[in-house]
């Protein structure tokens, strides 16, 4: 169990699970990682993450919201936030999101008085200030309000249960159907409320109903979630209550006048919304002195109706047990994520990469959320939401679901064509049954070219598959009208396909974000020629040549920091945008010209063809050279302020573009040199600490970067190219394929406090030696059958390899005359 020290290590507490008996791998979780950032006790540049009680990809994710002044320095996404008022304690979150928050509701929230000031419908007049530290661990959480209410939550699949411990007899229970994760700087984007229903039972303890609540990061439609709410015992007093909406944001639906508050008008045992959107919700009273202080409550909710969400409630949470549900979900976690990872869990162990390894496992197992039953759409067996986003999840964490989540993994690709099928486009970011946005390609294209090329066929339609990829290919999305961009789609598909099809690439005047559009619409048209090659193999070499689009935006006269050529904004007349800022990309926002990377960043990130990419720049000795400066300290020119925490780099660690960039030195033979620029970002930049990711986690991609760092390998999606790096273990078991075991064994290796025997002196694998610095998938079947790798390590920095460098499988040679 893990208490949050401010800024400091998490500690083990709970001795008697700490001390290793069989293995639970959950004790070495630390689920306050990248929960607040640079400035201590604030969320705002921290990961965003959401904290509290969730099974693997669980509907549910049980967890405090809470309301963070300066709202500055507060990211709301995650619901938690290290020193924030809580306003309520709600069902559904998100984890990891940098965009504005989603979700946030439904909720209930202890009180130990309502009367006056407290207005039921101000959440400023009762909202709680936490004392002492939270405590979290897999499946639980534990906090205290200021009114000394104590607060334990956990969660099954699609239920929650609570434990309230109130410091006297006097207990409330509110359950607030109005409220939701605002967005609390901005409103155009923030969710609203649009209203709900009500109902208690004759039971007085059973309360049900939806809420409907809208917008929120991708501007989607209302989200109606049923709920069926139970207490453990029978209420004194149990009353519904309505009042008008006056929200300061869902302008569509206020009854205002915001200069008063509005009081609750009670409704008796049921209350709804009307055409106003009025706010409902319940109060719940227990004031015998002869009863515990103890007040339960277990609440299942459904996307389809109550019937759904009162069955999740009574099967899933069948005991009232905290504890016991509690290791329910952690049993959950070890059996179905940690054990497929095994490492040596001695206390003789390096405790740290323990905790890093595990933590980073469970945060990139929260979202996106399975939906078995759960879509309200359209009929479908399975459906998953809250691909937040596919920009994120592409770069490698899919690739490494391949591995160890087989079943899982397949189901989401078959659900995201079933997303195709049924509204016509895959999505890049999904959330609240809506696609969008999307920040730059359709990188689903990437996600589904990765499964494809690495096997995954199941009971996958490839048929479909590679419609779905060719839309996304050739058919301009409706425009959606989103504000922030004037123009083009930010919904789904590729907004920019009016001139990435006539012109080979997006200009920088037609089109916003035209260098980082160009450079992922070439690699989702890379992908859509790897299915092509299996499905429709007459199709294959159009999208293989317009994978090479981006070499139309290399200007080979642009210079930044004394190296030549670049991939720069061009305009649909052919000219090049000339005094464009390599090394700044302003706000490098919707609107401009190149999205969250500068162009200096972007001419690296062309995975399919590094070989052309090399030439570019000058050949080898000149690609290296480039590759060392984006690693120099102070070489960035933009200032990441303490959002960066502290990068000065050009390579932006803490975010996706950069990802692969420190292992190009592959693509050299120099393989000694991705070890130490990848291992170095590592150690500098993530911690078992409550700051210890560099930035938002992104639904987990950042924890999944350390862990393929951790396991010594990095996957090129898209392709079936594993790049071999240097594992942190000395004995690593991963199970593949559902049931085989590939094992990493690295020979030598010392690297214990700061000492540096992690250089690979020489690999084999199966046995054989292998004297190519990278594999691929189907080699030797290791990732099907199983297998071994084992890495000689040692001080020496080695050019080990011999063998032929990692290949390019996209390369194009564009005549001289098209560039
Ligand atoms: C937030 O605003 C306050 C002033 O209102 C300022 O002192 C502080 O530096 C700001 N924080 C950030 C992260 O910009
Ligand atoms: C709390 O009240 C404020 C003011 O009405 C509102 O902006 C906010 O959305 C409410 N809810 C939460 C969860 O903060
Ligand atoms: C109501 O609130 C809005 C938004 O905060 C504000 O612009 C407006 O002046 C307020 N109107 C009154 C009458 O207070
Ligand atoms: C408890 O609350 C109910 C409903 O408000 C009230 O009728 C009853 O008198 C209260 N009991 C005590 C012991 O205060
Ligand atoms: C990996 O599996 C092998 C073979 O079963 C076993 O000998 C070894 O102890 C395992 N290592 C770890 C760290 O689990
Ligand atoms: C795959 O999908 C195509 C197009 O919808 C359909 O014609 C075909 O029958 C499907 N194949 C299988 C095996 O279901
Ligand atoms: C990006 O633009 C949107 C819309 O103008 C704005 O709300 C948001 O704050 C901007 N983000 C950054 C990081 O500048
Ligand atoms: C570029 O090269 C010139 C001449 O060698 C040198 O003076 C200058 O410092 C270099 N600039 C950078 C940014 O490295
Ligand atoms: C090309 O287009 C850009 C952007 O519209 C414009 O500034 C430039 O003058 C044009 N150049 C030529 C040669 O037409
Ligand atoms: C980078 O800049 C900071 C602040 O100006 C300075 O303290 C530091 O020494 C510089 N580092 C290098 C390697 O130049
Ligand atoms: C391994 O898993 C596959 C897929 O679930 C299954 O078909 C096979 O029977 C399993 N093999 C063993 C040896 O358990
Ligand atoms: C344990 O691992 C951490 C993180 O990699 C490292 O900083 C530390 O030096 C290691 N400690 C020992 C004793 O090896």
């Amino acid at each position: 169990m893990f208490i949050r020290i401010r800024r400091g290590i998490a500690l083990c507490v709970a001795v008697s699970r700490c001390a290793v008996a069989q293995v639970d791998y959950s004790q070495f979780v630390n689920p306050f990682i990248g929960s607040e950032g640079a400035i201590a006790g604030y969320a705002f540049g921290g990961g965003d993450v959401f904290v509290g009680g969730a099974v693997p990809f669980g509907m549910v994710k049980l967890g405090l919201d809470t309301y963070e002044e300066p709202v500055n320095q507060s990211a709301l996404n995650g619901g938690w936030t290290p020193q924030g008022k809580v306003t309520g304690i709600s069902m559904l979150h998100q984890s990891g999101t940098g965009g504005g928050p989603k979700y946030g509701y439904p909720a209930q929230l202890p009180l130990t008085t309502i009367e006056a000031p407290v207005n039921l419908l101000d959440n400023l007049t009762y909202w709680q200030t936490r004392v002492g530290e939270d405590v979290a661990s897999v499946g639980y959480f534990h906090t205290r309000f200021e009114s000394d209410i104590t607060v334990e939550l956990s969660a099954t699949r699609h239920a929650g249960l609570m434990r309230y411990t109130f410091p006297s007899s006097e207990k409330y229970v509110l359950v607030d159907f109005s409220h939701y994760l605002p967005h609390p700087s901005r409103s155009w984007d923030s969710q609203f409320y649009a209203g709900g229903e009500i109902e208690i039972e004759s039971n007085s303890r059973t309360y049900t109903g939806y809420t409907s609540i809208a917008n929120g990061w991708n501007l989607g439609p209302p989200v109606t979630v049923y709920v069926c709410g139970e207490f453990d015992s029978i209420p004194n007093s149990a009353r519904a209550f309505s009042g008008k909406n006056t929200f300061p944001v869902g302008r569509h639906f206020r009854s205002f006048n915001n200069a008063t508050t509005p009081q609750p008008t009670f409704q008796g045992t049921s209350a709804r919304s009307g055409p106003m959107s009025d706010r409902v919700g319940a109060i719940f009273s227990w004031n015998e002195t002869d009863r515990s202080n103890e007040i339960k409550s277990r609440v299942g909710v459904s996307f389809m109706s109550v019937d759904k969400a009162c069955a999740y409630k009574n099967e899933e949470l069948f005991s009232w047990n905290i504890e016991q549900t509690a290791q329910a979900a952690r049993d959950e976690w070890n059996r179905d994520v940690f054990s497929k990872i095994k490492v040596d869990t001695s206390p003789a162990a390096n405790q740290t990469r323990l905790a890093l390894l595990y933590s980073s496992l469970y945060f990139m197992h929260l979202i996106p959320s399975e939906r078995v039953g759960e879509n309200p759409l359209w009929e479908s067996d399975e459906y998953w939401d809250d691909f937040y986003t596919m920009w994120d999840l592409f770069r490698n964490q899919v690739s490494l679901w391949h591995l160890i989540q087989p079943s899982y993994y397949e189901s989401m690709i078959r659900s995201l064509i079933d997303m195709f099928k049924h509204e016509g486009y895959l999505p890049d970011g999904r959330s609240g049954n809506y696609n969008g946005l999307v920040q730059g390609g359709s990188n689903a294209d990437n996600v589904l070219a990765d499964a494809y090329v690495k096997g995954l066929r199941g009971k996958i339609n490839w048929t479909e598959g590679y419609a779905a990829v060719k839309k996304d290919a050739e058919v301009l999305p409706y425009f959606d009208q989103n504000p922030v961009d004037p123009q083009g789609s930010l919904k789904e598909g590729r907004s920019a396909l009016d001139d990435w099809i006539p012109l080979g690439y997006v200009s920088a005047d037609r089109n916003t974000r035209a260098v980082s559009k160009t450079v992922e619409y070439s690699l989702n048209d890379f992908a859509v020629s790897q299915i092509a090659a299996g499905e429709e193999p007459g199709d294959r070499e159009l999208y293989l040549r317009r994978s090479a689009g981006w070499q139309l935006s290399w200007d080979s006269e642009a210079i930044s920091r004394n190296f030549t050529g670049f991939i720069m904004p061009r305009y649909a007349n052919g000219t090049f945008h000339k005094t464009y800022d390599i090394t700044n990309c302003g706000e490098c926002n919707w609107s401009d010209e190149s999205y969250e990377g500068t162009a200096f960043e972007y001419s690296f990130v062309i995975p399919h063809d590094v070989e052309t990419v090399i030439q570019l720049m000058g050949g080898p000795q000149h690609f290296e050279e480039r590759l060392d400066y984006v690693f120099k300290p102070n070489t960035s020119g933009v200032d990441l302020g303490v959002n960066g925490l502290g990068i000065t780099t050009i390579n932006n660690v803490a975010n996706e573009p950069d990802f692969g960039t420190p292992y190009l030195y592959n693509y050299l033979n120099k393989q000694y040199k991705s070890v130490e620029r990848s291992r170095q970002l590592a150690t500098d930049f993530y911690f078992n600490s409550s700051n210890g990711i560099p930035g938002n986690s992104d639904a987990g991609a950042l924890n999944c970067w350390l862990v393929w760092q951790m396991l010594g390998m990095y996957p090129i999606v898209t392709t079936p190219v594993y790049l071999l790096e240097s594992p942190w273990f000395d004995d690593i078991n991963i199970t593949v394929n559902h049931n085989r075991t590939l094992r990493i064994q690295a020979e030598g290796l010392d690297d214990g406090d700061g000492r540096q025997g992690y250089y690979v002196q020489g690999v084999s694998i199966n046995g054989q030696p292998w004297n190519k610095n990278w594999f691929e998938h189907g080699d030797l079947d290791i990732m099907d059958e199983g297998g071994s790798i084992l890495f000689q390590l040692g001080t020496e920095k080695k050019v080990w390899e011999t063998g032929e460098l990692p290949p390019s499988p996209g390369h194009i040679v564009l005549e001289e005359s098209r560039r």
